[in-house]
């Protein structure tokens, strides 16, 4: 068998900004972009968060990697998030480690299972294959984490566009809490 040899590097991964050193790739979503996906319209375009991605192709055979800064901010009483996706090829699993900050990561099945994980420096989270995921900032200070998944996977957004996730974690008396999503399912 015969494979295409890529070259090893190494990036360094900024502990107090999240960012990744070189980043070939760096995506930016801003409030305006995704405020369908709050229940309250959103008044600014703010930015929301920053990707950073790692090159390699996007194959079965390699292992995509990104840095994620999310601001921290709310709209109502949601607090900042990433729009969550499934992965296009469904099966395909990820690992997250937090690097900086507090977050929430919020999990879900097509058949409406889901979990909350709570997202801090070091944590490590594993996404099964068929689980949405999408981050949520808690806290006061951006909050950031590395991922790294199948190269493969692609990322779904339109079904959590249309579908929403169960609960949404939103900020009660001064704390993160865990609320059923009244859209949710509503296409
Ligand atoms: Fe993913």
């Amino acid at each position: 068998m015969t494979m295409e040899l890529l070259a090893p590097f190494t990036a360094q991964l900024d502990l107090g900004s999240g960012q990744l050193d070189p980043t070939h790739k760096r995506i930016e979503r801003r409030l305006m972009e995704m405020g369908d996906a709050y229940l309250e319209a959103p008044d600014a375009d703010t930015l929301v968060y920053e990707v950073f991605n790692l090159q390699v192709p996007e194959t079965n055979a390699n292992i995509l990697s990104c840095t994620t800064v999310l601001q921290p901010g709310k709209v109502g009483r949601e607090y900042f998030m990433t729009k969550g996706h499934f992965h296009e090829i469904r099966d395909r699993a990820e690992v997250y480690v937090g690097v900086r900050g507090q977050g929430a990561m919020v999990l879900a099945t097509e058949g409406g299972e889901h979990e909350v994980q709570w997202m801090q420096p070091g944590s490590v989270h594993y996404i099964p294959g068929g689980w949405a995921h999408r981050s949520v900032n808690v806290g006061s200070e951006p909050l950031a984490f590395y991922a790294a998944w199948i190269a493969d996977a692609g990322h779904d957004y339109g079904s959590i566009e249309q579908r929403g996730f169960p609960v949404l974690v939103v900020e009660e008396d001064g704390a993160p809490a865990v609320v059923p999503n009244p859209r949710y399912g509503a296409a």
